[in-house]
């Protein structure tokens, strides 16, 4: 038997210290909270990517009465960008949500398992990294890539 680690890297950044396109990118995510469909969760999520050609999409969680057919802001925009811009890589996401208070969320929120399976799927598909910035009030937690999020991820070449 052996032991085996894999390390997983991320950074903690304060607003403040970010750069004026990733704090764009981070109030979009927050801005998107407010367009969330969530009576059920009464937790409103919102996702801003960047694309290669520089435009931005955003998307929200939209829930539905028949629970599991709800949809995670980061998918509602992963799946809207490919379909908009069919081919164009998505580069950065950031992902932002509000409590049933309706507050921003003081821990940074991270996507979920489905939500990391698709954007590692992105990652797979234009061979490039996807930095995801993870939205808290007490700071933005920031991969490079999704793999930090999801060590040992499935994908096509494990089909082979
Ligand atoms: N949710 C997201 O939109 N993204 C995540 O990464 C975590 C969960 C949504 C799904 C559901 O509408 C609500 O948050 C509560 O789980």
């Amino acid at each position: 038997m052996k032991n085996k680690t894999i390390e997983i890297k991320l950074q903690e950044w304060q607003y403040e210290e970010l750069c004026e396109s990733d704090r764009t990118l981070v109030d979009l995510a927050k801005e998107a909270t407010f367009s969330s469909y969530a009576p059920y969760s009464k937790f409103s999520v919102g996702a801003a990517l960047r694309l290669e050609n520089g435009d931005v999409v955003k998307g929200c969680n939209n829930e539905n009465a028949a629970y599991p057919v709800t949809l995670c802001a980061e998918r509602t925009a992963i799946f809207s960008a490919q379909a908009q811009y069919p081919n164009v890589p998505i580069v950065e996401l950031a992902v932002a949500a509000r409590n049933v208070k309706g507050e921003f969320v003081v821990k940074p929120v991270s996507p979920c398992g489905s939500c990391r399976q698709v954007i590692a799927e992105q990652e797979y598909r234009y061979k490039r990294n996807i930095r995801v910035m993870m939205v808290g009030e007490e700071g933005i937690l920031v991969a490079e890539s999704v793999k930090d999020l999801l060590p040992l991820g499935f994908e096509e070449g494990d089909m082979k």
